[in-house]
Protein backbone atom coordinates (compact mmCIF):
# COMPACT_ATOMS: atom_id res chain seq x y z
CA UNK A 1 0.00 0.00 0.00
CA UNK A 2 1.29 3.83 -1.10
CA UNK A 3 1.34 5.85 1.61
CA UNK A 4 2.38 9.59 1.19
CA UNK A 5 2.07 12.92 3.73
CA UNK A 6 -1.27 15.04 2.98
CA UNK A 7 -0.17 18.66 5.07
CA UNK A 8 -0.67 19.36 8.24
CA UNK A 9 -3.94 18.98 10.09
CA UNK A 10 -4.38 22.63 11.97
CA UNK A 11 -4.00 21.20 15.31
CA UNK A 12 0.05 20.75 14.12
CA UNK A 13 -0.80 16.66 13.43
CA UNK A 14 0.61 14.99 10.32
CA UNK A 15 -1.84 13.85 7.88
CA UNK A 16 -1.55 11.08 5.49
CA UNK A 17 -3.20 9.95 2.60
CA UNK A 18 -3.42 6.02 1.77
CA UNK A 19 -3.74 3.89 -1.41
CA UNK A 20 -5.80 1.41 -1.53
CA UNK A 21 -5.82 -1.33 -5.03
CA UNK A 22 -7.13 -4.39 -6.14
CA UNK A 23 -6.36 -6.54 -8.81
CA UNK A 24 -8.79 -5.67 -11.02
CA UNK A 25 -7.56 -1.57 -11.45
CA UNK A 26 -9.93 -0.43 -8.64
CA UNK A 27 -8.28 2.11 -6.04
CA UNK A 28 -9.39 4.19 -3.18
CA UNK A 29 -6.94 6.95 -1.48
CA UNK A 30 -7.86 7.33 1.68
CA UNK A 31 -6.84 10.38 4.38
CA UNK A 32 -6.77 10.24 8.13
CA UNK A 33 -7.59 13.77 8.50
CA UNK A 34 -11.52 12.90 8.65
CA UNK A 35 -11.54 9.51 7.23
CA UNK A 36 -12.25 10.84 4.18
CA UNK A 37 -12.00 9.05 1.33
CA UNK A 38 -10.44 11.56 -1.33
CA UNK A 39 -11.13 9.61 -4.37
CA UNK A 40 -12.33 6.36 -5.91
CA UNK A 41 -11.69 5.70 -9.35
CA UNK A 42 -13.63 2.76 -10.71
CA UNK A 43 -14.29 1.31 -14.18
CA UNK A 44 -17.18 1.68 -16.70
CA UNK A 45 -18.40 -0.30 -19.26
CA UNK A 46 -15.13 -0.10 -21.74
CA UNK A 47 -13.07 -0.66 -18.86
CA UNK A 48 -12.19 3.34 -18.55
CA UNK A 49 -11.60 4.15 -14.75
CA UNK A 50 -12.75 7.93 -13.13
CA UNK A 51 -12.55 9.26 -9.99
CA UNK A 52 -16.48 8.77 -8.57
CA UNK A 53 -16.79 10.44 -5.75
CA UNK A 54 -16.38 14.71 -5.22
CA UNK A 55 -14.24 16.05 -3.09
CA UNK A 56 -10.83 18.18 -3.14
CA UNK A 57 -6.88 18.49 -4.55
CA UNK A 58 -5.74 19.74 -0.88
CA UNK A 59 -6.50 19.15 2.44
CA UNK A 60 -6.11 22.63 3.11
CA UNK A 61 -9.58 23.24 1.25
CA UNK A 62 -11.19 20.24 3.57
CA UNK A 63 -10.33 21.85 6.79
CA UNK A 64 -11.87 25.61 5.52
CA UNK A 65 -14.64 24.90 3.95
CA UNK A 66 -16.29 21.01 3.21
CA UNK A 67 -19.60 20.09 3.41
CA UNK A 68 -18.38 16.64 4.09
CA UNK A 69 -17.00 15.55 1.33
CA UNK A 70 -15.85 11.90 1.51
CA UNK A 71 -15.97 11.93 5.61
CA UNK A 72 -16.67 9.93 8.51
CA UNK A 73 -19.47 11.41 10.31
CA UNK A 74 -19.81 11.04 14.02
CA UNK A 75 -20.91 11.11 17.03
CA UNK A 76 -24.44 11.50 15.23
CA UNK A 77 -25.17 11.21 10.99
CA UNK A 78 -27.82 13.94 10.81
CA UNK A 79 -29.71 15.74 13.00
CA UNK A 80 -30.87 16.17 16.43
CA UNK A 81 -33.31 18.52 17.50
CA UNK A 82 -32.19 22.15 18.97
CA UNK A 83 -29.24 19.82 20.09
CA UNK A 84 -31.17 18.42 23.12
CA UNK A 85 -31.55 15.29 24.67
CA UNK A 86 -32.38 13.28 27.72
CA UNK A 87 -31.12 10.43 28.44
CA UNK A 88 -31.28 7.88 31.66
CA UNK A 89 -33.36 11.74 33.00
CA UNK A 90 -30.43 13.93 32.33
CA UNK A 91 -30.64 16.67 29.71
CA UNK A 92 -27.49 17.01 27.50
CA UNK A 93 -26.84 20.34 24.80
CA UNK A 94 -25.02 19.41 21.98
CA UNK A 95 -23.19 22.07 19.65
CA UNK A 96 -25.79 23.62 17.56
CA UNK A 97 -24.17 23.89 13.81
CA UNK A 98 -27.16 23.98 11.28
CA UNK A 99 -29.35 26.66 12.44
CA UNK A 100 -30.88 26.01 15.55
CA UNK A 101 -30.16 21.75 15.57
CA UNK A 102 -26.97 19.56 15.81
CA UNK A 103 -25.85 18.08 12.70
CA UNK A 104 -22.95 15.63 11.89
CA UNK A 105 -21.57 15.63 15.33
CA UNK A 106 -21.01 18.92 15.86
CA UNK A 107 -18.83 22.05 15.15
CA UNK A 108 -15.74 19.48 15.27
CA UNK A 109 -17.10 16.21 14.38
CA UNK A 110 -15.30 13.13 13.18
CA UNK A 111 -15.28 14.44 9.80
CA UNK A 112 -12.40 17.13 11.46
CA UNK A 113 -10.51 14.98 13.67
CA UNK A 114 -6.98 13.36 12.74
CA UNK A 115 -7.73 9.79 13.06
CA UNK A 116 -4.46 6.87 14.26
CA UNK A 117 -4.35 4.79 10.78
CA UNK A 118 -3.10 1.34 10.40
CA UNK A 119 -3.02 -0.10 6.88
CA UNK A 120 -3.27 -3.98 6.71
CA UNK A 121 -3.95 -6.65 4.04
CA UNK A 122 -5.80 -9.86 3.80
CA UNK A 123 -7.35 -12.48 2.33
CA UNK A 124 -10.47 -10.16 1.81
CA UNK A 125 -7.91 -7.17 0.32
CA UNK A 126 -5.97 -3.93 1.61
CA UNK A 127 -7.74 -1.45 3.53
CA UNK A 128 -6.98 0.58 6.80
CA UNK A 129 -8.10 0.71 10.46
CA UNK A 130 -8.90 4.53 11.52
CA UNK A 131 -8.76 4.71 15.44
CA UNK A 132 -9.98 7.76 17.68
CA UNK A 133 -11.24 8.62 20.87
CA UNK A 134 -13.86 11.10 21.16
CA UNK A 135 -13.46 12.20 24.94
CA UNK A 136 -16.12 12.61 27.16
CA UNK A 137 -17.86 16.08 26.61
CA UNK A 138 -16.60 16.79 23.57
CA UNK A 139 -19.42 18.84 21.37
CA UNK A 140 -21.66 18.05 24.53
CA UNK A 141 -21.74 14.07 24.32
CA UNK A 142 -21.51 12.57 27.17
CA UNK A 143 -19.10 9.36 27.98
CA UNK A 144 -15.37 8.69 26.28
CA UNK A 145 -16.30 6.75 22.91
CA UNK A 146 -13.53 4.87 21.39
CA UNK A 147 -14.40 4.31 17.70
CA UNK A 148 -12.92 2.36 14.96
CA UNK A 149 -13.99 2.36 11.39
CA UNK A 150 -12.38 -0.23 8.94
CA UNK A 151 -12.11 0.37 5.24
CA UNK A 152 -11.78 -2.73 3.07
CA UNK A 153 -11.21 -2.48 -0.96
CA UNK A 154 -11.94 -6.04 -1.68
CA UNK A 155 -11.36 -7.85 -4.94
CA UNK A 156 -14.34 -7.95 -6.18
CA UNK A 157 -14.93 -4.26 -6.38
CA UNK A 158 -16.62 -3.39 -3.09
CA UNK A 159 -15.46 -0.52 -0.49
CA UNK A 160 -16.26 -1.63 2.68
CA UNK A 161 -16.71 0.29 5.98
CA UNK A 162 -16.90 -1.88 9.60
CA UNK A 163 -17.65 0.31 12.19
CA UNK A 164 -17.40 -0.49 15.84
CA UNK A 165 -17.66 1.41 19.07
CA UNK A 166 -17.21 1.79 22.74
CA UNK A 167 -18.20 3.48 25.47
CA UNK A 168 -17.83 4.50 29.49
CA UNK A 169 -21.06 6.27 29.89
CA UNK A 170 -24.30 6.10 27.71
CA UNK A 171 -24.12 8.16 24.74
CA UNK A 172 -25.83 8.18 21.18
CA UNK A 173 -24.23 6.78 18.48
CA UNK A 174 -24.72 6.75 14.60
CA UNK A 175 -21.70 6.71 12.43
CA UNK A 176 -21.96 7.43 8.47
CA UNK A 177 -20.01 7.71 5.94
CA UNK A 178 -20.75 11.01 3.56
CA UNK A 179 -19.13 10.40 0.26
CA UNK A 180 -20.79 12.62 -3.02
CA UNK A 181 -20.86 10.33 -5.87
CA UNK A 182 -21.11 10.93 -9.42
CA UNK A 183 -20.74 7.85 -11.11
CA UNK A 184 -20.54 9.46 -14.63
CA UNK A 185 -17.48 10.19 -13.40
CA UNK A 186 -15.20 13.51 -12.35
CA UNK A 187 -18.01 15.77 -11.23
CA UNK A 188 -18.62 17.01 -14.49
CA UNK A 189 -22.69 17.30 -14.34
CA UNK A 190 -25.33 16.94 -12.51
CA UNK A 191 -26.51 13.55 -11.03
CA UNK A 192 -30.17 13.78 -12.05
CA UNK A 193 -30.06 10.65 -14.95
CA UNK A 194 -28.39 8.49 -12.29
CA UNK A 195 -30.99 5.62 -11.88
CA UNK A 196 -31.97 4.82 -8.57
CA UNK A 197 -33.59 1.53 -7.40
CA UNK A 198 -34.23 1.83 -3.00
CA UNK A 199 -35.43 -0.75 -1.19
CA UNK A 200 -37.38 1.44 0.76
CA UNK A 201 -41.29 1.64 1.55
CA UNK A 202 -41.58 4.32 4.33
CA UNK A 203 -39.46 7.35 4.92
CA UNK A 204 -39.58 9.94 7.28
CA UNK A 205 -41.01 13.39 6.49
CA UNK A 206 -39.49 16.25 7.76
CA UNK A 207 -40.04 20.10 8.83
CA UNK A 208 -38.57 23.29 6.73
CA UNK A 209 -35.77 22.79 9.51
CA UNK A 210 -35.33 18.68 8.27
CA UNK A 211 -36.25 17.49 11.51
CA UNK A 212 -38.73 14.48 11.61
CA UNK A 213 -42.29 15.48 11.47
CA UNK A 214 -45.00 13.03 12.15
CA UNK A 215 -45.05 9.46 11.87
CA UNK A 216 -43.10 7.72 9.09
CA UNK A 217 -44.66 8.33 5.76
CA UNK A 218 -45.70 5.39 3.08
CA UNK A 219 -44.06 5.97 -0.16
CA UNK A 220 -46.76 4.91 -2.51
CA UNK A 221 -47.47 7.50 -4.42
CA UNK A 222 -44.86 10.30 -3.27
CA UNK A 223 -41.99 11.03 -5.04
CA UNK A 224 -40.13 9.14 -2.59
CA UNK A 225 -41.08 6.02 -4.05
CA UNK A 226 -38.21 4.37 -5.77
CA UNK A 227 -38.41 0.52 -5.53
CA UNK A 228 -38.79 0.34 -9.00
CA UNK A 229 -35.52 1.97 -11.24
CA UNK A 230 -36.05 5.85 -11.53
CA UNK A 231 -34.51 8.80 -12.53
CA UNK A 232 -33.29 10.82 -9.60
CA UNK A 233 -34.73 13.49 -11.33
CA UNK A 234 -37.30 12.35 -12.80
CA UNK A 235 -39.82 13.71 -10.02
CA UNK A 236 -37.47 15.83 -7.96
CA UNK A 237 -39.24 19.21 -9.83
CA UNK A 238 -42.74 18.30 -8.39
CA UNK A 239 -44.77 20.38 -6.11
CA UNK A 240 -44.58 18.45 -3.08
CA UNK A 241 -44.45 19.62 0.43
CA UNK A 242 -41.61 17.36 1.10
CA UNK A 243 -39.69 18.13 -1.62
CA UNK A 244 -40.18 21.67 -0.90
CA UNK A 245 -39.05 21.22 3.03
CA UNK A 246 -35.36 19.38 1.35
CA UNK A 247 -34.76 21.36 -1.00
CA UNK A 248 -34.96 18.51 -3.23
CA UNK A 249 -34.25 14.72 -1.94
CA UNK A 250 -32.75 15.27 1.72
CA UNK A 251 -34.28 12.50 3.02
CA UNK A 252 -33.89 9.19 5.52
CA UNK A 253 -35.51 5.89 3.81
CA UNK A 254 -36.54 3.34 6.21
CA UNK A 255 -34.85 0.30 4.63
CA UNK A 256 -36.77 -3.02 4.27
CA UNK A 257 -34.80 -5.40 6.28
CA UNK A 258 -36.96 -8.79 5.54
CA UNK A 259 -38.02 -8.79 9.00
CA UNK A 260 -34.13 -9.51 10.38
CA UNK A 261 -33.02 -5.81 12.31
CA UNK A 262 -29.33 -5.50 11.84
CA UNK A 263 -29.44 -8.05 9.05
CA UNK A 264 -26.90 -6.99 5.83
CA UNK A 265 -29.40 -6.18 3.21
CA UNK A 266 -29.67 -4.58 0.25
CA UNK A 267 -30.25 -1.05 0.23
CA UNK A 268 -30.01 0.40 -3.15
CA UNK A 269 -28.76 0.06 -6.90
CA UNK A 270 -27.99 3.00 -8.82
CA UNK A 271 -26.94 3.09 -12.59
CA UNK A 272 -25.53 6.10 -14.20
CA UNK A 273 -26.76 5.31 -18.08
CA UNK A 274 -23.84 6.92 -20.06
CA UNK A 275 -21.14 4.73 -18.77
CA UNK A 276 -22.94 1.85 -17.62
CA UNK A 277 -21.13 2.33 -14.08
CA UNK A 278 -23.63 0.29 -11.18
CA UNK A 279 -23.27 1.08 -7.56
CA UNK A 280 -25.02 -1.37 -5.11
CA UNK A 281 -25.59 -0.11 -1.32
CA UNK A 282 -25.45 -3.06 1.48
CA UNK A 283 -26.18 -2.31 4.69
CA UNK A 284 -26.80 -3.52 8.34
CA UNK A 285 -28.48 -0.15 9.13
CA UNK A 286 -32.30 0.53 9.39
CA UNK A 287 -31.79 3.59 7.24
CA UNK A 288 -30.46 5.97 4.50
CA UNK A 289 -30.38 9.29 3.95
CA UNK A 290 -30.47 9.85 0.37
CA UNK A 291 -29.41 13.76 -0.20
CA UNK A 292 -29.26 15.17 -3.91
CA UNK A 293 -26.44 17.63 -3.76
CA UNK A 294 -29.16 20.28 -2.99
CA UNK A 295 -26.61 23.06 -1.54
CA UNK A 296 -24.06 22.63 -3.80
CA UNK A 297 -24.01 25.48 -6.06
CA UNK A 298 -21.15 26.12 -7.97
CA UNK A 299 -18.58 27.89 -5.36
CA UNK A 300 -16.87 25.46 -3.83
CA UNK A 301 -14.01 24.38 -6.73
CA UNK A 302 -13.30 20.67 -6.49
CA UNK A 303 -10.68 17.89 -7.95
CA UNK A 304 -8.74 19.27 -10.52
CA UNK A 305 -10.44 22.10 -11.71
CA UNK A 306 -13.96 20.74 -11.41
CA UNK A 307 -16.99 23.09 -9.96
CA UNK A 308 -19.31 21.71 -8.51
CA UNK A 309 -22.84 22.87 -9.03
CA UNK A 310 -26.36 22.07 -7.71
CA UNK A 311 -26.98 18.47 -7.61
CA UNK A 312 -23.38 17.04 -9.23
CA UNK A 313 -23.15 14.77 -6.58
CA UNK A 314 -25.26 12.44 -4.23
CA UNK A 315 -25.19 10.91 -1.12
CA UNK A 316 -26.51 7.38 0.20
CA UNK A 317 -25.44 7.90 4.36
CA UNK A 318 -26.62 4.58 5.67
CA UNK A 319 -27.50 5.26 9.52
CA UNK A 320 -30.16 4.98 11.75
CA UNK A 321 -32.84 7.72 11.55
CA UNK A 322 -32.80 11.38 12.42
CA UNK A 323 -32.81 12.45 15.89
CA UNK A 324 -33.22 9.37 17.44
CA UNK A 325 -32.44 10.29 20.81
CA UNK A 326 -35.93 12.40 20.85
CA UNK A 327 -38.04 9.71 18.99
CA UNK A 328 -38.90 7.20 20.93
CA UNK A 329 -40.96 5.34 18.07
CA UNK A 330 -37.67 5.02 16.25
CA UNK A 331 -34.53 2.37 16.81
CA UNK A 332 -32.18 3.66 20.17
CA UNK A 333 -28.88 4.16 19.04
CA UNK A 334 -27.91 5.04 22.56
CA UNK A 335 -25.04 2.80 23.57
CA UNK A 336 -24.19 1.83 27.24
CA UNK A 337 -21.06 0.98 28.71
CA UNK A 338 -20.33 -3.22 28.24
CA UNK A 339 -22.28 -2.91 24.73
CA UNK A 340 -20.86 -3.16 21.56
CA UNK A 341 -21.87 -0.55 18.53
CA UNK A 342 -21.11 -2.82 15.37
CA UNK A 343 -22.14 -1.81 11.72
CA UNK A 344 -21.48 -2.52 7.84
CA UNK A 345 -21.68 -0.52 4.97
CA UNK A 346 -20.39 -1.69 1.64
CA UNK A 347 -20.56 0.11 -2.02
CA UNK A 348 -20.20 -2.35 -4.54
CA UNK A 349 -19.55 -1.72 -8.32
CA UNK A 350 -19.87 -3.15 -11.63
CA UNK A 351 -21.12 -2.27 -14.74
CA UNK A 352 -24.24 -3.18 -16.58
CA UNK A 353 -24.89 -2.98 -20.56
CA UNK A 354 -21.05 -3.83 -21.43
C1 LIG B 1 -27.74 16.45 5.16
C2 LIG B 1 -27.91 17.71 4.36
C3 LIG B 1 -26.64 18.48 4.43
C4 LIG B 1 -25.54 17.61 3.88
C5 LIG B 1 -24.20 18.26 3.92
C6 LIG B 1 -26.67 15.67 4.53
O1 LIG B 1 -26.47 14.50 5.25
O2 LIG B 1 -28.93 15.73 5.28
O3 LIG B 1 -28.97 18.49 4.85
O4 LIG B 1 -26.72 19.68 3.71
O5 LIG B 1 -25.48 16.41 4.59
O6 LIG B 1 -23.93 18.72 5.18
Amino acid sequence: MERSSFGTAPGGQPVEVYTLTNRQGMEARVTNYGGILLSLRVPDRDGRFDDVVLGYDALADYVADSPYFGALVGRYGNRIARGRFTLDGRQYTLATNNGVNHLHGGLKGFDKVVWTAAPFENDQGMGLVLTYVSPDGEEGYPGTLTARVTYTLTADNALVFDYHSTTDSPTPVNLTQHSYFNLAGDGQRDILDHVVTFNADRFVPIDATSIPLGPLRDVTGTPFDFRRPTAIGARIQQDDEQLRNGIGYDHSLVLDKGGQPGALTLAAHVLEPTTGRVMEVHTTEPGMQFYSGNFLDGTLKGKRGAVYHHRFGFALETQHLPDSPNQPAFPSTILRPGEEYRSRTLYRFSVSGA
